[in-house]
């Protein structure tokens, strides 16, 4: 076996450097299994850092980092998943702190992967539990939305990225003093990533219309609510400009969905369980379009961590549920709808011309208390937008979108 590793390193580091010389005195050393890696039946453990953590055969050699396995300009996976054989595992490995874990498998390939794969992919429940990105839930005791400069958010690295922070950990955020002119919103969208088109119009214009086609065009105040419940997966993100806004009234409102559902699923889990299971069918219609979808207002990750809220009580439509199941919802949805309602969680606010209100879709309701027409001016508009475009783009800003290698494969 070992003459079959030396094969292997003369060949992998024919130009060795130091540091590989290195490692091929590791890897030659005469210990199969030395202190650090222990084999067990379909998994091995290593100790990192001091910590004892475990991976599946299978798991690591479908992550195996060489050119074999991989597309080198890519890292995509090239070794198709399904061709490792049931009867996968190690016959050798040996781990050293500064030269990572080293497997030769009883399929006669050979991994390698550096301790810092290892730790970023560690998949232990403390480990996984570390990298879980926790929301800062909020309610009106938040006193103000975080605001940030439209010229910092176009214009620079550190503006734009502490714009998108902010609707990461709190799903929403204001942009102040952005120009206003027709179409501004979708050229705001478009320094940031992608506008998602939907039904009615690209950019939706907001104004008191007799005609309209949505409770938005009237003067009458907006409850909190989420927008285009009416598609199966409603947009995740939304932009409102606010051009003129000078009417006397119409304050605009933002309450914190996912802080509602946490302190609902704590008080009345009943209720929290009925509102992921029951669907409601909601539509929006004009003349000429429609949109429709049927789901329940909480969707809950594989976590089971609230993904997707909708909630709009003006697009629900008639339920049409099993006959056990009317009552129980109804008790449940109007709780709900109370504490949506109430002062403890909405936030009210009057924006200025110029502001750019955007809300994590899934997350963030958005409202408006009535306002007077006749007393100025009230004209927005409003794109659509997926936040995991904003997070994509939060990646590439960052540097951190690319994954760590786990051998060099140069
Ligand atoms: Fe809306
Ligand atoms: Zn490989």
């Amino acid at each position: 076996m070992l003459n079959r590793w030396e094969d292997y390193i003369q060949h992998r580091f024919l130009d060795a450097t130091p540091r590989q010389e290195a490692l091929m005195s590791v890897i030659t050393s005469p210990r199969s299994t030395g202190p650090y890696v222990a084999l067990a039946d379909g998994y091995l453990t290593v100790s990192i850092d001091g910590t004892d953590t475990s991976f599946h055969y299978v798991w690591l050699r479908d992550n195996c980092w060489c050119s074999e396995c991989k597309v080198a300009q890519s890292t995509e996976r090239r070794l198709f998943t399904a061709t490792i054989s049931d009867d996968i595992a190690a016959t050798e490995a040996e781990y050293a702190d500064s030269q990572g874990l080293r497997v030769e498998w009883n399929d006669g390939h050979r991994s390698a992967y550096s301790p810092q794969w290892l730790r970023t992919h560690d998949y232990s429940h403390a480990a996984r539990a570390g990298r879980r990105h926790s929301p800062t839930l909020w309610d009106a005791s938040l006193t103000h939305v975080p605001r940030f400069e439209h010229g910092d958010v176009v214009g620079t690295t550190e503006g734009q990225l502490a714009y998108l922070d902010a609707l990461r950990d709190y799903g929403v955020a204001v942009v102040s003093n952005t120009p206003s002119i027709d179409g501004e919103v979708e050229r705001f969208a478009e320094t940031l990533g992608h506008v998602r088109e939907t039904a009615f119009e690209r950019i939706h214009n907001v104004r008191h219309d007799p005609a309209g086609y949505n409770v938005a065009h009237t003067p009458l105040e907006l409850k909190p609510h989420t927008d285009l419940p009416s598609y199966h997966w409603p947009p995740s993100i939304q932009l409102l400009h606010f051009l003129v806004n000078e009417a006397d009234g119409g304050e605009s409102t933002v309450t914190d969905g996912w802080a509602i559902l946490a302190d609902l699923r704590r008080d009345d889990p009943q209720a929290f369980d009925i509102l992921t299971r029951v669907p409601v069918r909601w539509q929006l219609f004009s003349d000429d379009e429609d949109t429709g979808a049927t789901a329940p207002l909480i969707q809950l990750d594989t976590d089971g961590q609230v993904q997707t809220f909708r909630y709009s009580n003006q697009l629900a439509q008639p339920l049409d549920v099993p006959f056990d199941d009317v009552q129980r919802f109804y008790d449940a949805y109007r709780t709900l709808g109370r504490m949506i309602d109430s002062d403890r969680y909405k936030l009210v606010f009057k924006t200025r011309s110029g502001d750019l209100l955007t809300v994590h879709g899934h997350r963030v309701m958005h409202g408006r208390l009535t306002y007077d027409p006749a007393s100025g001016a009230r004209h927005l508009q409003d794109v659509y937008m997926e936040f995991d475009d904003m997070m994509a783009r939060r990646r590439v800003l960052a540097g951190t979108h690319k994954p760590v290698a786990a051998q060099d494969v140069s």
